[in-house]
């Protein structure tokens, strides 16, 4: 507010150091005078209210030597003091001098030889002068009291050579008026609000400026699980190719729909607690259709009535179907949809479907670098009349492509729900080896019989892991950097989207 007072009358302030403090009669001059001056003017002419150019200066400050001599004299006068007159008739020696004077003796000696103020007769000493002026004394006075000398630059730095005194840099300003000068100095709104606009307030009110170079704050958003950003990608290729979304939510389900509908024997060794994990409580699940567990129990144990099928030739448990587990694969969900789209072609004719899943599967597997006993699989089903292996394949070769993976092989294998069964290896170029990324096969007619398709229908399908190709994608050797408590919050949200 000074400063504006002033420059409003005078137009301009040519050295800050002269600024009077108010309720004082003293002016600003030290370096906190000044720093507090210049922090003040730095925030005015952020407003443009007013311009300066800052300029350096320095003082002086005593050193202890320095702080000394300005209390007692300087060394050569304390010699002078110290030696008697010329025809006194006392006498000094330079050895005696020394006793009584000690260091100061030496230091000052020769200065006091040199100003004429001593003289010496063989080895005694006596004054040469009756009077003499001190002026390193008056000097070091005159510093101590106003910080700066008179006597300009050469006497300073002659006492600076002696250490006598110490160098201070300090500040200071000339003040001119800015383009946006004011003495209204009320802080100005940042804000347009509906009360200024509605009482008017913002007719007298300054504005601040917008900073269009500050930085934004970071938003703090909510990010996708690199497992998850890989699942929307293939939940995209699957869109993209007509296929339509399985519930997959019976995480807990039944052995009729994990095995039993899939035509896995109930000797299975896939099915024993090393593979799967039971559950305890409750111990029966819903029962599934009537006539449908008839159905599979009959193709189980006997085979198909036409005789097509002998079956396994082995004893059914309708009470070993109740049991309930975890999923050990989401086939088990695709089993429950090809059912409901059998039974509905029974109503209305059969009507072709692309289906796909992506979601969480258990098995009681050992656990290491690469496994986890939950994964995700991804499946989709293609249900149409007169389907061959070779639409399998060509679907397969159509998806992983899309999925960055065009080179592919296939491998006889077996599945009990499939026939033929086909394990998928695709071509790694990062890892430079064929990798094996999934499993598929044509549905067994043993299966498809029981849920109601005609006979001409045929059901194909295709599963893989979502992990494995996440793995691959961002480079992650161990899973459980990827799933689990020590996954890096941090590398979560950083991770960009992939695309196969
Ligand atoms: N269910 C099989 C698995 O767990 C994958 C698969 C799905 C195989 C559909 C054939 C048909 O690996």
């Amino acid at each position: 507010q000074l400063v504006v007072d002033i420059l409003e009358k005078e137009t301009a302030i040519p050295d800050t150091r002269k600024l009077v403090i108010p309720g004082t009669k003293r002016q600003a001059a030290s370096a906190e005078d000044q720093n507090a001056v210049i922090s003040a003017l730095a925030s005015l002419a952020s407003r443009e209210i007013v311009t300066y150019d800052q300029k350096d200066a320095f003082t002086y400050l005593l050193t202890a030597e320095g702080a000394q001599i300005a209390r007692d004299g300087s060394h050569e006068a304390l010699v002078w003091a110290a030696v008697p007159p010329k025809d006194s008739g006392e006498t000094m020696t330079i050895k005696q001098l020394q006793e009584s004077l000690g260091q100061a003796a030496k230091i000052g000696q020769g200065k006091a030889f040199k100003n004429g103020w001593v003289g010496k007769d063989r080895d005694k000493l006596f004054k040469l002068v009756a009077k003499i002026v001190d002026t390193t004394r008056e000097e070091l006075n005159e510093v101590e009291k106003t910080g700066t000398l008179k006597g300009g630059e050469k006497a300073v730095a002659e006492l600076r050579k002696r250490k006598l005194l110490d160098q201070k840099k300090s500040l200071w300003c000339t003040v001119k008026k800015g383009p946006a000068f004011t003495t209204d100095l009320r802080k100005p709104e940042t804000d347009l609000t509906a009360e200024m606009l509605a009482t008017g307030s913002w007719k007298d009110s300054t504005f601040k400026k917008y900073n269009f170079d500050a930085d934004g704050t970071p938003t703090n958003g909510g990010a996708l699980h690199p497992l998850m950003k890989v699942r929307e990608e293939v939940r995209g290729i699957f869109f993209e190719m007509g296929f339509a979304e399985m519930p997959t939510d019976a995480f807990v389900e039944s052995c009729f729909w994990n095995f039993d509908a899939l035509y896995v024997p109930q000797q299975h060794p896939a099915r024993e607690t090393q593979d799967t994990f039971y559950v305890s409580s409750p111990l029966r699940g819903l029962s599934p259709p009537k006539d449908y567990l008839d159905s599979v129990a009959q193709y189980h144990s006997r085979g198909s009535s036409d005789g097509s099928s002998r079956g396994y030739q082995a004893p059914f448990s309708k009470e070993e179907s109740h049991r309930l587990l975890l999923r050990t694969h989401t086939t088990s969900c695709s089993a429950r949809m090809l059912y409901a789209l059998a039974q509905k072609g029974k109503k209305d004719g059969f009507k072709p479907a692309k289906l796909f899943s992506i979601d969480r599967v258990f098995r009681n597997e050992a656990v290491d670098a690469t496994h986890l006993a939950e994964f995700h699989q991804v499946e989709g089903v293609v249900a149409d009349r007169g389907l061959t292996l070779g639409d399998l394949i060509g679907f397969m070769q159509t998806f992983f492509a899309k999925m960055g993976l065009p080179n592919l092989r296939f491998k006889p294998a077996y599945n009990p729900y499939t026939e033929p069964s086909l394990e998928i290896f695709c071509w790694h170029p990062g890892l430079g080896k064929w990798v094996e990324i999934g499993n598929s096969g044509m549905f067994r007619p043993e299966m498809l019989e029981p849920m109601g398709f005609p006979p001409d229908v045929r059901v194909h399908g295709w599963g893989l892991g979502l992990e494995r190709p996440t793995m691959i994608r961002y480079g992650i050797t161990n899973i459980r950097s990827l799933v689990g408590h020590k996954v890096s919050i941090d590398g979560v949200e950083k991770s960009p989207a992939v695309r196969f």
